[in-house]
Protein backbone atom coordinates (compact mmCIF):
# COMPACT_ATOMS: atom_id res chain seq x y z
CA UNK A 1 0.00 0.00 0.00
CA UNK A 2 1.08 3.62 -0.59
CA UNK A 3 2.55 5.99 2.41
CA UNK A 4 0.54 8.99 2.94
CA UNK A 5 0.27 12.15 4.30
CA UNK A 6 -1.08 15.59 4.06
CA UNK A 7 0.13 18.70 3.96
CA UNK A 8 -2.04 22.22 5.46
CA UNK A 9 -0.66 25.49 6.35
CA UNK A 10 -2.53 25.60 8.85
CA UNK A 11 -0.29 23.28 10.45
CA UNK A 12 3.18 23.80 10.85
CA UNK A 13 6.24 22.90 13.50
CA UNK A 14 7.98 26.29 13.01
CA UNK A 15 10.47 28.19 11.38
CA UNK A 16 13.62 26.54 10.53
CA UNK A 17 16.60 28.42 11.84
CA UNK A 18 19.17 28.64 9.02
CA UNK A 19 21.63 27.51 11.96
CA UNK A 20 20.26 24.25 11.69
CA UNK A 21 22.45 24.07 8.69
CA UNK A 22 25.39 24.55 10.77
CA UNK A 23 29.06 22.14 10.18
CA UNK A 24 31.80 21.98 12.68
CA UNK A 25 35.74 22.32 12.13
CA UNK A 26 37.97 20.57 15.02
CA UNK A 27 41.63 20.03 15.29
CA UNK A 28 41.36 16.70 14.41
CA UNK A 29 43.24 14.41 11.60
CA UNK A 30 42.79 16.52 8.54
CA UNK A 31 40.04 18.43 9.26
CA UNK A 32 42.01 21.72 9.27
CA UNK A 33 45.56 20.78 8.31
CA UNK A 34 45.51 19.46 4.06
CA UNK A 35 41.84 19.84 4.72
CA UNK A 36 40.87 23.62 4.85
CA UNK A 37 44.33 24.30 5.63
CA UNK A 38 47.06 23.66 3.22
CA UNK A 39 49.81 26.18 2.46
CA UNK A 40 51.70 25.58 -0.66
CA UNK A 41 48.34 23.66 -2.30
CA UNK A 42 47.93 24.70 -6.04
CA UNK A 43 44.36 26.08 -4.75
CA UNK A 44 45.84 27.87 -1.64
CA UNK A 45 45.36 31.69 -1.18
CA UNK A 46 47.56 34.10 0.31
CA UNK A 47 46.36 32.99 3.71
CA UNK A 48 46.87 29.10 3.21
CA UNK A 49 43.03 28.27 2.56
CA UNK A 50 42.00 25.92 0.11
CA UNK A 51 40.23 27.85 -2.55
CA UNK A 52 38.98 24.01 -3.99
CA UNK A 53 37.12 23.48 -0.54
CA UNK A 54 36.12 26.65 0.07
CA UNK A 55 33.97 26.38 -3.26
CA UNK A 56 32.69 22.86 -2.04
CA UNK A 57 31.64 24.41 0.96
CA UNK A 58 29.91 27.46 0.06
CA UNK A 59 28.18 24.50 -2.50
CA UNK A 60 27.25 22.86 0.85
CA UNK A 61 25.21 25.73 2.72
CA UNK A 62 26.84 25.81 5.57
CA UNK A 63 25.80 28.23 8.41
CA UNK A 64 27.32 28.24 11.39
CA UNK A 65 30.80 26.56 11.93
CA UNK A 66 31.36 25.38 16.00
CA UNK A 67 35.29 25.39 16.32
CA UNK A 68 37.87 23.99 17.43
CA UNK A 69 36.54 21.41 19.30
CA UNK A 70 35.40 18.44 20.24
CA UNK A 71 37.30 16.38 22.44
CA UNK A 72 40.62 18.79 21.16
CA UNK A 73 38.85 21.65 22.96
CA UNK A 74 39.21 20.23 26.32
CA UNK A 75 43.15 20.98 26.34
CA UNK A 76 43.30 24.28 24.08
CA UNK A 77 45.34 27.16 25.02
CA UNK A 78 43.82 29.53 22.77
CA UNK A 79 46.27 31.85 23.23
CA UNK A 80 48.91 29.48 21.52
CA UNK A 81 46.54 30.00 18.12
CA UNK A 82 47.45 33.56 17.90
CA UNK A 83 49.88 36.09 16.91
CA UNK A 84 52.74 35.62 14.64
CA UNK A 85 53.12 32.12 13.34
CA UNK A 86 56.49 31.54 14.02
CA UNK A 87 55.78 32.15 17.45
CA UNK A 88 53.15 29.67 17.89
CA UNK A 89 53.92 26.71 20.21
CA UNK A 90 53.50 23.00 19.12
CA UNK A 91 51.39 21.44 21.84
CA UNK A 92 50.59 17.62 22.66
CA UNK A 93 46.68 17.18 21.66
CA UNK A 94 46.11 14.81 24.05
CA UNK A 95 42.39 13.88 22.70
CA UNK A 96 43.94 12.89 19.58
CA UNK A 97 47.15 12.02 20.77
CA UNK A 98 48.58 14.09 17.65
CA UNK A 99 50.83 16.73 17.88
CA UNK A 100 49.61 20.66 17.32
CA UNK A 101 51.59 22.88 15.33
CA UNK A 102 48.92 26.13 16.34
CA UNK A 103 49.53 27.08 12.16
CA UNK A 104 46.05 27.43 11.95
CA UNK A 105 44.59 29.42 14.78
CA UNK A 106 41.71 31.97 16.12
CA UNK A 107 42.63 34.53 12.73
CA UNK A 108 42.73 31.57 10.25
CA UNK A 109 39.07 30.42 11.34
CA UNK A 110 37.78 33.72 11.28
CA UNK A 111 39.26 34.62 7.90
CA UNK A 112 38.03 31.27 6.77
CA UNK A 113 34.36 32.12 7.81
CA UNK A 114 34.57 35.58 6.03
CA UNK A 115 35.84 33.72 2.81
CA UNK A 116 32.76 31.04 3.19
CA UNK A 117 30.52 34.13 2.92
CA UNK A 118 27.61 36.07 4.61
CA UNK A 119 25.53 32.95 6.35
CA UNK A 120 29.24 31.75 7.97
CA UNK A 121 28.81 32.24 11.58
CA UNK A 122 30.87 31.71 14.31
CA UNK A 123 30.80 29.21 17.10
CA UNK A 124 33.29 29.00 19.28
CA UNK A 125 34.04 26.81 22.48
CA UNK A 126 35.75 27.24 25.43
CA UNK A 127 38.00 24.93 27.13
CA UNK A 128 35.87 23.92 30.43
CA UNK A 129 37.98 20.94 30.71
CA UNK A 130 41.56 21.80 31.58
CA UNK A 131 40.74 25.94 32.02
CA UNK A 132 37.83 27.56 33.25
CA UNK A 133 35.94 30.95 34.10
CA UNK A 134 39.49 33.80 33.24
CA UNK A 135 40.66 31.88 30.21
CA UNK A 136 37.02 32.26 28.75
CA UNK A 137 37.19 35.35 29.95
CA UNK A 138 40.58 36.82 28.19
CA UNK A 139 39.16 35.10 24.80
CA UNK A 140 36.23 36.31 24.54
CA UNK A 141 37.91 40.17 25.20
CA UNK A 142 40.47 39.19 22.93
CA UNK A 143 38.01 38.02 20.10
CA UNK A 144 35.05 40.59 20.61
CA UNK A 145 36.34 43.76 22.60
CA UNK A 146 36.72 46.79 20.18
CA UNK A 147 40.18 48.21 21.60
CA UNK A 148 41.46 50.10 24.64
CA UNK A 149 42.30 46.98 26.71
CA UNK A 150 45.47 44.95 26.99
CA UNK A 151 43.98 42.06 24.95
CA UNK A 152 41.92 43.44 22.43
CA UNK A 153 44.85 45.96 21.92
CA UNK A 154 46.93 42.74 21.34
CA UNK A 155 44.87 41.22 18.81
CA UNK A 156 45.02 44.66 16.45
CA UNK A 157 48.49 44.21 17.22
CA UNK A 158 48.27 40.96 15.48
CA UNK A 159 46.89 42.22 12.51
CA UNK A 160 42.46 41.75 13.37
CA UNK A 161 41.65 45.26 14.45
CA UNK A 162 38.04 44.53 13.73
CA UNK A 163 36.74 42.63 16.73
CA UNK A 164 35.65 38.96 15.33
CA UNK A 165 31.61 39.29 17.07
CA UNK A 166 31.20 35.58 18.03
CA UNK A 167 27.99 35.35 19.71
CA UNK A 168 27.46 31.81 20.18
CA UNK A 169 29.47 30.13 22.48
CA UNK A 170 29.67 26.67 23.90
CA UNK A 171 30.29 25.98 27.16
CA UNK A 172 33.24 23.12 26.95
CA UNK A 173 32.30 19.84 24.88
CA UNK A 174 31.16 16.78 26.32
CA UNK A 175 31.82 16.70 29.84
CA UNK A 176 29.50 14.19 30.57
CA UNK A 177 32.41 11.64 28.71
CA UNK A 178 34.80 9.91 30.67
CA UNK A 179 36.96 10.30 27.59
CA UNK A 180 36.71 13.87 27.89
CA UNK A 181 39.87 15.69 29.08
CA UNK A 182 39.24 17.24 32.51
CA UNK A 183 35.62 15.42 32.47
CA UNK A 184 33.13 16.44 35.35
CA UNK A 185 30.16 15.01 36.97
CA UNK A 186 26.98 16.82 36.02
CA UNK A 187 27.21 18.84 39.47
CA UNK A 188 30.61 20.21 38.62
CA UNK A 189 30.02 21.19 35.40
CA UNK A 190 27.00 22.65 36.10
CA UNK A 191 28.44 24.69 38.68
CA UNK A 192 31.37 25.68 36.64
CA UNK A 193 28.91 25.74 33.68
CA UNK A 194 26.79 28.80 35.52
CA UNK A 195 30.05 30.81 36.96
CA UNK A 196 31.49 31.18 33.38
CA UNK A 197 28.09 32.15 31.88
CA UNK A 198 27.36 34.72 34.41
CA UNK A 199 30.96 35.83 33.90
CA UNK A 200 30.47 36.30 30.09
CA UNK A 201 27.09 38.32 30.08
CA UNK A 202 29.04 40.36 32.71
CA UNK A 203 31.30 41.03 29.09
CA UNK A 204 28.75 40.91 26.73
CA UNK A 205 24.55 39.86 28.11
CA UNK A 206 23.88 39.49 24.49
CA UNK A 207 25.86 36.34 23.83
CA UNK A 208 24.65 33.43 23.09
CA UNK A 209 25.57 29.92 25.55
CA UNK A 210 25.28 26.34 24.87
CA UNK A 211 25.42 24.14 27.36
CA UNK A 212 27.01 20.65 27.79
CA UNK A 213 24.06 18.09 27.03
CA UNK A 214 25.01 14.18 26.84
CA UNK A 215 27.13 12.95 24.19
CA UNK A 216 24.68 10.41 23.62
CA UNK A 217 21.04 9.33 24.58
CA UNK A 218 22.98 5.96 25.72
CA UNK A 219 24.94 7.43 28.58
CA UNK A 220 24.27 6.29 31.48
CA UNK A 221 23.85 9.62 33.29
CA UNK A 222 21.19 11.06 30.13
CA UNK A 223 18.54 13.37 31.50
CA UNK A 224 19.65 13.22 34.80
CA UNK A 225 22.74 14.97 33.26
CA UNK A 226 21.06 17.35 31.43
CA UNK A 227 18.32 18.32 34.47
CA UNK A 228 21.21 18.84 36.99
CA UNK A 229 23.30 21.07 34.28
CA UNK A 230 20.18 22.87 33.49
CA UNK A 231 19.24 23.53 37.19
CA UNK A 232 22.13 25.54 37.70
CA UNK A 233 22.07 27.24 33.91
CA UNK A 234 18.79 27.52 33.10
CA UNK A 235 18.43 31.59 34.12
CA UNK A 236 22.06 31.65 32.18
CA UNK A 237 22.19 29.87 28.85
CA UNK A 238 20.17 29.38 25.66
CA UNK A 239 20.60 26.06 24.57
CA UNK A 240 21.85 22.49 25.26
CA UNK A 241 23.74 20.33 23.72
CA UNK A 242 23.24 16.93 21.69
CA UNK A 243 25.25 14.94 20.13
CA UNK A 244 24.59 11.85 18.19
CA UNK A 245 26.41 9.11 15.46
CA UNK A 246 25.07 6.02 14.06
CA UNK A 247 26.74 3.55 12.30
CA UNK A 248 25.32 -0.41 11.47
CA UNK A 249 26.16 -2.90 14.88
CA UNK A 250 26.10 -6.55 14.02
CA UNK A 251 25.64 -6.01 9.92
CA UNK A 252 21.82 -4.58 11.46
CA UNK A 253 21.30 -2.35 8.76
CA UNK A 254 17.26 -2.41 9.29
CA UNK A 255 17.88 -0.97 12.57
CA UNK A 256 20.84 1.16 10.76
CA UNK A 257 18.25 2.77 8.34
CA UNK A 258 16.13 3.49 11.02
CA UNK A 259 18.67 5.45 13.16
CA UNK A 260 16.27 9.09 13.09
CA UNK A 261 13.74 6.84 15.67
CA UNK A 262 16.85 7.11 18.07
CA UNK A 263 17.76 10.83 17.22
CA UNK A 264 14.08 12.00 17.01
CA UNK A 265 13.15 10.44 20.93
CA UNK A 266 16.39 11.88 22.01
CA UNK A 267 15.39 15.44 21.00
CA UNK A 268 12.03 14.67 22.51
CA UNK A 269 13.46 13.72 25.56
CA UNK A 270 16.12 16.62 25.86
CA UNK A 271 12.75 19.04 25.41
CA UNK A 272 10.88 16.79 27.91
CA UNK A 273 13.96 17.25 30.41
CA UNK A 274 14.51 21.32 29.49
CA UNK A 275 10.99 21.86 29.94
CA UNK A 276 10.21 20.09 33.39
CA UNK A 277 12.93 22.27 34.58
CA UNK A 278 11.50 24.92 33.50
CA UNK A 279 8.53 23.77 35.08
CA UNK A 280 9.83 23.46 38.50
CA UNK A 281 11.59 27.04 38.35
CA UNK A 282 8.00 28.12 37.18
CA UNK A 283 10.05 29.80 34.51
CA UNK A 284 8.45 31.18 31.08
CA UNK A 285 11.84 30.79 29.30
CA UNK A 286 12.82 28.12 26.83
CA UNK A 287 15.88 26.19 26.46
CA UNK A 288 16.25 25.69 23.06
CA UNK A 289 18.44 22.36 21.30
CA UNK A 290 22.19 22.67 19.87
CA UNK A 291 21.82 19.41 18.12
CA UNK A 292 25.90 20.31 17.75
CA UNK A 293 27.14 17.20 16.68
CA UNK A 294 25.20 14.79 14.15
CA UNK A 295 26.31 12.36 11.65
CA UNK A 296 27.28 8.73 10.68
CA UNK A 297 30.40 7.61 12.11
CA UNK A 298 31.86 3.98 11.60
CA UNK A 299 32.91 4.71 15.36
CA UNK A 300 33.84 1.28 16.16
CA UNK A 301 35.96 0.70 13.35
CA UNK A 302 38.41 4.34 14.46
CA UNK A 303 38.82 3.54 17.98
CA UNK A 304 41.43 1.64 18.12
CA UNK A 305 43.64 3.73 15.77
CA UNK A 306 44.23 6.69 18.17
CA UNK A 307 45.39 4.36 21.03
CA UNK A 308 47.86 3.51 17.98
CA UNK A 309 49.35 6.92 17.40
CA UNK A 310 52.25 8.47 18.56
CA UNK A 311 51.81 12.45 18.27
CA UNK A 312 52.00 12.75 14.45
CA UNK A 313 50.84 16.18 13.06
CA UNK A 314 47.32 15.85 11.42
CA UNK A 315 46.80 11.68 10.55
CA UNK A 316 44.75 10.54 8.46
CA UNK A 317 41.80 9.74 11.27
CA UNK A 318 38.26 9.10 11.16
CA UNK A 319 38.29 9.52 6.88
CA UNK A 320 34.76 7.16 6.32
CA UNK A 321 34.08 6.75 2.90
CA UNK A 322 30.27 7.32 2.66
CA UNK A 323 28.26 4.79 0.84
CA UNK A 324 24.56 5.65 -0.45
CA UNK A 325 23.25 3.56 2.50
CA UNK A 326 25.44 6.06 4.83
CA UNK A 327 23.59 9.20 2.63
CA UNK A 328 20.01 7.53 3.00
CA UNK A 329 20.57 7.28 6.87
CA UNK A 330 22.11 10.86 6.81
CA UNK A 331 19.33 12.60 4.56
CA UNK A 332 16.48 10.27 7.22
CA UNK A 333 18.71 12.52 9.83
CA UNK A 334 18.72 15.71 8.52
CA UNK A 335 14.70 14.96 8.16
CA UNK A 336 14.47 14.34 12.02
CA UNK A 337 16.12 17.88 12.59
CA UNK A 338 13.76 19.64 10.17
CA UNK A 339 10.64 17.67 12.21
CA UNK A 340 12.02 19.47 15.41
CA UNK A 341 12.98 23.22 14.08
CA UNK A 342 10.91 24.69 16.87
CA UNK A 343 13.21 23.54 19.56
CA UNK A 344 16.12 22.39 17.69
CA UNK A 345 17.96 25.61 16.82
CA UNK A 346 21.31 25.06 15.83
CA UNK A 347 22.86 21.72 14.26
CA UNK A 348 26.47 20.83 13.69
CA UNK A 349 27.11 18.17 11.08
CA UNK A 350 30.54 16.95 12.74
CA UNK A 351 32.50 17.46 10.41
CA UNK A 352 33.09 19.67 7.56
CA UNK A 353 36.32 18.40 5.69
CA UNK A 354 38.33 15.11 5.52
CA UNK A 355 36.99 14.01 9.15
CA UNK A 356 33.51 12.07 8.94
CA UNK A 357 33.05 14.92 6.67
CA UNK A 358 30.58 15.65 3.34
CA UNK A 359 33.90 17.22 1.68
CA UNK A 360 36.92 14.76 1.11
CA UNK A 361 41.04 16.02 0.22
CA UNK A 362 43.96 14.95 -1.00
CA UNK A 363 47.49 16.65 0.30
CA UNK A 364 48.34 18.46 -3.21
CA UNK A 365 45.74 16.99 -4.94
CA UNK A 366 41.71 17.53 -5.45
CA UNK A 367 38.97 17.80 -3.52
CA UNK A 368 35.53 16.10 -3.85
CA UNK A 369 31.97 15.16 -2.54
CA UNK A 370 31.37 11.97 -0.86
CA UNK A 371 27.35 10.71 -0.91
CA UNK A 372 26.77 12.57 2.18
CA UNK A 373 27.38 16.17 0.62
CA UNK A 374 24.43 16.07 -1.43
CA UNK A 375 21.14 15.44 1.26
CA UNK A 376 23.03 17.77 3.33
CA UNK A 377 23.30 21.03 0.44
CA UNK A 378 19.57 19.85 -0.83
CA UNK A 379 18.19 20.29 2.67
CA UNK A 380 20.45 24.14 3.24
CA UNK A 381 19.17 25.08 -0.55
CA UNK A 382 15.67 23.97 -0.58
CA UNK A 383 15.03 23.62 3.40
CA UNK A 384 14.60 27.05 4.15
CA UNK A 385 11.36 28.53 5.87
CA UNK A 386 8.46 26.98 7.63
CA UNK A 387 8.36 23.48 8.43
CA UNK A 388 4.98 21.35 8.12
CA UNK A 389 3.49 19.05 10.49
CA UNK A 390 4.05 15.86 8.39
CA UNK A 391 2.38 12.40 10.26
CA UNK A 392 2.81 9.72 7.70
CA UNK A 393 0.95 6.73 7.65
CA UNK A 394 3.08 3.93 6.70
CA UNK A 395 4.09 0.71 5.71
CA UNK A 396 6.41 -0.45 8.78
CA UNK A 397 8.86 -2.99 8.49
CA UNK A 398 10.60 -4.94 11.83
CA UNK A 399 13.93 -3.71 13.65
CA UNK A 400 15.86 -5.40 15.71
CA UNK A 401 16.37 -2.14 18.10
CA UNK A 402 13.38 -0.32 17.41
CA UNK A 403 10.70 -2.37 17.23
CA UNK A 404 7.84 -1.47 14.13
CA UNK A 405 9.56 1.57 12.11
CA UNK A 406 7.62 3.65 8.93
CA UNK A 407 9.42 2.43 5.81
CA UNK A 408 8.60 6.23 5.17
CA UNK A 409 10.70 9.21 6.73
CA UNK A 410 9.21 12.71 5.37
CA UNK A 411 9.06 16.40 6.00
CA UNK A 412 8.10 19.02 4.21
CA UNK A 413 8.89 23.09 3.85
CA UNK A 414 7.04 25.83 3.13
CA UNK A 415 9.51 28.75 1.84
CA UNK A 416 8.52 32.27 1.85
CA UNK A 417 7.15 32.79 -1.87
CA UNK A 418 4.51 29.65 -1.11
CA UNK A 419 6.63 26.61 -2.83
CA UNK A 420 7.25 23.36 -0.89
CA UNK A 421 9.98 20.97 -0.77
CA UNK A 422 9.28 17.35 0.56
CA UNK A 423 12.12 15.77 1.79
CA UNK A 424 11.37 11.64 2.53
CA UNK A 425 13.46 8.46 2.80
CA UNK A 426 12.40 5.11 1.40
CA UNK A 427 13.63 2.59 4.19
CA UNK A 428 13.05 -0.41 2.45
CA UNK A 429 16.30 -2.38 0.84
CA UNK A 430 14.58 -4.25 -1.64
CA UNK A 431 10.77 -2.46 -2.80
CA UNK A 432 9.43 1.28 -4.19
CA UNK A 433 7.82 2.72 -2.02
CA UNK A 434 4.12 4.36 -3.53
CA UNK A 435 3.64 8.03 -2.15
CA UNK A 436 0.45 10.11 -1.64
CA UNK A 437 0.56 13.65 -0.41
CA UNK A 438 -2.67 15.28 -0.02
CA UNK A 439 -2.51 19.55 -0.41
CA UNK A 440 -4.84 21.11 1.97
CA UNK A 441 -4.78 24.97 1.17
CA UNK A 442 -1.74 25.11 -0.71
CA UNK A 443 -1.86 26.85 -4.11
CA UNK A 444 0.57 24.39 -5.43
CA UNK A 445 0.32 23.38 -9.49
CA UNK A 446 3.15 21.87 -10.81
CA UNK A 447 6.16 19.50 -9.66
CA UNK A 448 9.61 21.14 -10.39
CA UNK A 449 11.65 18.53 -9.89
CA UNK A 450 11.88 15.33 -7.97
CA UNK A 451 15.85 14.19 -7.21
CA UNK A 452 16.89 11.52 -5.76
CA UNK A 453 20.30 9.87 -4.29
CA UNK A 454 19.69 5.82 -4.46
CA UNK A 455 21.78 3.41 -6.85
CA UNK A 456 21.93 -0.37 -7.83
CA UNK A 457 24.42 -0.80 -5.28
CA UNK A 458 23.94 0.54 -2.07
CA UNK A 459 27.70 0.19 -1.46
CA UNK A 460 28.71 2.66 -4.25
CA UNK A 461 31.10 5.47 -2.39
CA UNK A 462 32.53 8.39 -4.17
CA UNK A 463 36.60 7.85 -4.11
CA UNK A 464 39.59 9.90 -5.61
CA UNK A 465 39.98 7.37 -8.41
CA UNK A 466 36.20 7.69 -9.19
CA UNK A 467 34.45 11.17 -7.02
CA UNK A 468 31.17 11.44 -9.05
CA UNK A 469 30.37 7.68 -9.02
CA UNK A 470 27.20 8.80 -7.15
CA UNK A 471 25.46 11.82 -7.50
CA UNK A 472 21.35 12.45 -7.29
CA UNK A 473 19.49 11.80 -10.13
CA UNK A 474 16.11 13.22 -11.73
CA UNK A 475 13.45 11.03 -11.24
CA UNK A 476 10.43 11.30 -13.95
CA UNK A 477 6.69 10.30 -13.58
CA UNK A 478 6.28 12.23 -9.98
CA UNK A 479 2.87 14.10 -10.33
CA UNK A 480 0.79 16.53 -8.95
CA UNK A 481 -2.86 16.95 -10.01
CA UNK A 482 -6.25 17.80 -8.36
CA UNK A 483 -4.57 18.80 -5.08
CA UNK A 484 -2.55 15.28 -4.68
CA UNK A 485 0.91 14.65 -5.52
CA UNK A 486 2.14 11.20 -6.61
CA UNK A 487 5.71 9.37 -6.47
CA UNK A 488 7.32 6.44 -6.14
CA UNK A 489 10.33 6.39 -4.11
CA UNK A 490 12.86 3.96 -4.90
CA UNK A 491 14.09 1.61 -3.06
CA UNK A 492 17.01 2.75 -0.04
CA UNK A 493 16.29 6.38 -1.34
CA UNK A 494 16.66 9.79 -0.35
CA UNK A 495 14.20 12.25 -2.13
CA UNK A 496 13.38 15.97 -2.64
CA UNK A 497 10.57 16.91 -4.37
CA UNK A 498 10.16 20.74 -5.17
CA UNK A 499 6.25 22.24 -6.18
CA UNK A 500 5.95 25.41 -7.01
O1 LIG B 1 33.50 14.62 16.09
C1 LIG B 1 34.43 13.73 16.63
C2 LIG B 1 34.40 13.71 18.16
O2 LIG B 1 33.18 13.14 18.57
C3 LIG B 1 34.43 15.04 18.86
O3 LIG B 1 35.71 15.52 19.07
C4 LIG B 1 33.78 14.73 20.18
O4 LIG B 1 33.12 15.84 20.73
C5 LIG B 1 32.85 13.58 19.87
O5 LIG B 1 33.00 12.55 20.76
Amino acid sequence: RPARFTLDPAFTVGAVNPRLFGSFVEHLGRCVYTGVFEPGHPTADAEGLRQDVLELVRELGVTAVRYPGGNFVSGYKWEDSVGPVADRPRRLDLAWRSTETNRFGLSEYIAFLKKIGPEAEPMMAVNLGTRGVAEALELQEYANHPAGTALSDLRAEHGDKDPFGIRLWCLGNEMDGPWQTGHKTAEEYGRLAAETARAMRQIDPDVELVACGSSSQAMETFAAWEATVLKETYDLVDHISLHAYYEPHDGDVDSFLASAVDMESFIENVVATCDHVGARLKSKKRINLSFDEWNVWYMSRTEAQVSALDWPEAPRLLEDNYSVLDAVVFGSLLIALLRHADRVTVACLAQLVNVIAPIMTEPGGPAWRQTTFFPFSQASKYGRGEVLDVRVDSPTYDTAKYGEADLLHATAVRAGDGSVTVFAVNRSRTEALPLEVALSGLDLTRVVEHSALADADPDARNTLAEPERVVPHRVDGTTLADGRLTAALEPLSWNVIRLR
